[in-house]
């Protein structure tokens, strides 16, 4: 007799989007159940940068410590360094991740939370630990096959790969975090736009200590220049320290039409020894594996009861970062609407939202990738490298910028301007903060768009305009010093207001759904001693900020209102769908 499994929320995946999808569901107490392909977690180091709106994110889920005590902190990051290889010549180095003393402060004052680098095959089980802890069901391998919807749920036909045999699950929605090969997406039609193996790339993890060439200048990355570097990949050769400094992945191009070369443990060291550059520094090879740069994103990422997250949707090379991030991201936006739905509190409709908001995002995320590997041509040109050479002659460009000839100072002027460039990279705080949602599940408050003041790629620019995140600003309550945006989340809708701001407070109390009240000023349960809040909440003192669970702002008042018991029941009418 074949047994049907139920549970409220089936997530196929265990990775970045799947894992963070049960901790925020579990967290919440909704019922899930995780199915994933293989015994274990992920075994490599793949996705690392941990931009701040993730490490806020895992700060609301109760994971943030963990992760930062596992993590390279920020200062061991950003000299990304351009060179002929790790014991050659240096070409020169962006600040990055942050460590520029300016976008340092910028990072400051974004955020309570650091960027860090936090390596996926550590990353995962953070996220499935705490979500097992808080009630997740994990099946390590188990495939899903296929799926079936009608009007009340989700029928998923699973293997197990142990038994061999396959068995059904039936749960109210289904989450698709199974990565950029998705066959929920697939099976959903999810319409894809884009393009798959656009180009060939290869991971070589090996350990070796490299103390030597990198902890005068500590990085998370290494960028090298040798010939056959701008063959496929990513733009140039990859050396990526997984742990400071004696473990390390590189990423080099293969020529995609030809076909990923054979992998074996000489053709990984002959790589690894070209980008090092040292033949005597005992190197260990731990695994490589082939994989394509893809250039992909959906249109939608839902189909009625099927809701589709990270790689799934959106598939990028790892340019910027921002895969990973991305997909805790998606989790995080979706799994709160799940809840409210699933207890009645909201209408289904609320989940439309899902799309309206992060599709642009992976949009955005995908083509910026894809753009910054495009941008790491000019370092190359100004190298006169692009064009098919030998090896001597790249050499000898790269000399030639040492001579004291007008030519030669030109070089050393594109060269500079070449790497600086990649800021749009390895410092694109705009790309990481300044996500403006627009959906049924944000109340516009009818002020103009003021846009962006700097450019929005590189600078983060705080808003509370509805479908903004909240603005983080440091205030105080008695003795303890938080974030603005520690008053919020935790899976609940928070009102903000300061003095005057009573009749808010009663309205918020009022509603049928749980409203936290945070009231900022002198004598109250909140203080904004620096006056950051002040400057920062675009609001007066009596005004008031709806915030959703996941942090963004769903409605704004500037001022005092008579009528703030209507004006939020129907701000959270619309918001829930009900409007
Ligand atoms: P992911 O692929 O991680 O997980 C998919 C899950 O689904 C796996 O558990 C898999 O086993 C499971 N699965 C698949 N099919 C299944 C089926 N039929 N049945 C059951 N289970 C199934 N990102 C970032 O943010 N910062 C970074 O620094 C980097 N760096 C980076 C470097 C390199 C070299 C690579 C290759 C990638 C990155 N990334 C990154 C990208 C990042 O790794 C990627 O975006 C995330 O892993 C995506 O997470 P997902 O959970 O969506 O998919």
């Amino acid at each position: 007799m074949s047994t049907v499994v139920e549970t409220d929320v089936l997530i196929v995946g265990s990775g970045p989007a799947g894992a963070s999808a049960a901790l925020a569901l579990s967290t919440y107490g909704v019922p899930n159940l995780v199915v994933t392909r293989y015994a274990s977690l992920a075994d490599t180091p793949r996705a690392h940068i941990t931009n701040q709106r993730t490490m806020e994110v895992l700060r609301d889920l109760g994971v943030e410590q963990e992760v930062v005590a596992q993590a390279t902190p920020q200062h061991l990051m950003g000299n990304t360094t351009f060179c002929t290889s790790l014991a050659g010549e240096e070409l020169g180095r962006v600040r990055s991740w942050g460590n520029d003393p300016l976008v340092q402060a910028e990072h400051e004052l974004a955020s309570p939370t650091r960027m860090c680098d936090m390596p996926q095959h550590l990353m995962e089980p953070v996220l499935v630990n705490a979500a097992v802890a808080r009630g997740t069901r994990l099946r390590f391998e188990t495939e899903y096959l296929s799926h079936t919807q009608d009007a009340d749920g989700v029928t998923a036909t699973v293997r197990d790969r142990l038994r061999g045999d396959t068995y059904e699950i039936r749960a109210k929605y289904l989450i698709g975090a199974d990565g950029g090969r998705s066959k929920v997406a697939a099976d959903a039609g999810l319409p894809m736009g884009g393009q798959m193996g656009v180009a060939g790339s290869i991971n070589i993890v090996f350990e070796a200590d490299l103390t030597r060439y990198t902890a005068h200048r500590p990085s998370t990355l290494y960028w090298v220049l040798a010939p056959g570097a701008t063959v496929g990949g990513i733009g140039a050769g990859l050396v990526r320290c997984v742990r400071p400094w004696t473990e390390w992945l590189i990423v080099w191009g293969y020529d995609v039409t030809a076909g990923a070369p054979d992998l074996t443990t000489e053709y990984a060291e002959s790589v690894v020894r070209k980008l090092v550059g040292d033949d005597d520094i005992p190197v260990t090879i731990k695994s490589s594996s082939a994989w394509t740069v893809n250039e992909m994103y959906a249109e939608s990422y839902a189909n009625g009861r099927v809701f589709c997250a990270g790689d799934a949707v959106h598939r990028h090379p790892p340019s910027n970062g921002l895969g990973s991030n991305t997909s805790i991201q998606d989790a995080y936006n979706l799994a709160w609407k799940l809840r409210l739905v699933l207890d009645g509190t909201a209408h289904p409709r609320l989940l439309d939202s899902y799309t309206a908001e992060r599709a642009p995002v992976g949009r955005q995320v995908v083509t910026r990738a894809n753009q910054s590997i495009r941008e790491t041509a000019p370092v190359f040109e100004a190298l006169g490298g692009l064009s098919p050479q030998t090896p001597e002659q790249l050499w000898a460009n790269i000399a030639a910028r040492k001579d004291s000839t007008q030519a030669a100072g030109k070089q050393r002027a594109e060269l500079r301007e070449a790497i600086a460039f990649k800021a749009y990279e390895f410092n694109a705080h705009g790309v990481d903060l300044n996500q403006r949602y627009a959906s049924g599940a944000i109340v516009p408050d009818g002020t103009p768009d003021p846009g962006f003041a700097r450019d929005p790629e590189l600078h983060h620019q705080p808003s509370s305009r509805p479908g903004a995140r909240l603005p983080h600003a440091w205030i105080t309550s008695g003795s303890r010093t938080l974030s603005t945006l520690d008053t919020v989340g935790r899976g609940r809708f928070t009102l903000l207001t300061g003095i005057g701001g009573e009749a808010w407070v009663r309205a918020a109390s009022a509603q049928d759904v749980p409203v936290a009240t945070v009231v900022i000023g002198p004598g109250q349960a909140y203080e904004d001693p620096y006056g950051d809040w002040a400057r920062l909440s675009e609001i007066s003192d009596a005004g008031a900020l709806l915030v959703r669970p996941d942090g963004f702002v769903a409605f704004r008042h500037a001022s005092a209102a008579p009528d703030a018991g209507v004006l939020l029941t129907d701000a959270l009418r619309t918001v829930l769908g009900h409007a």
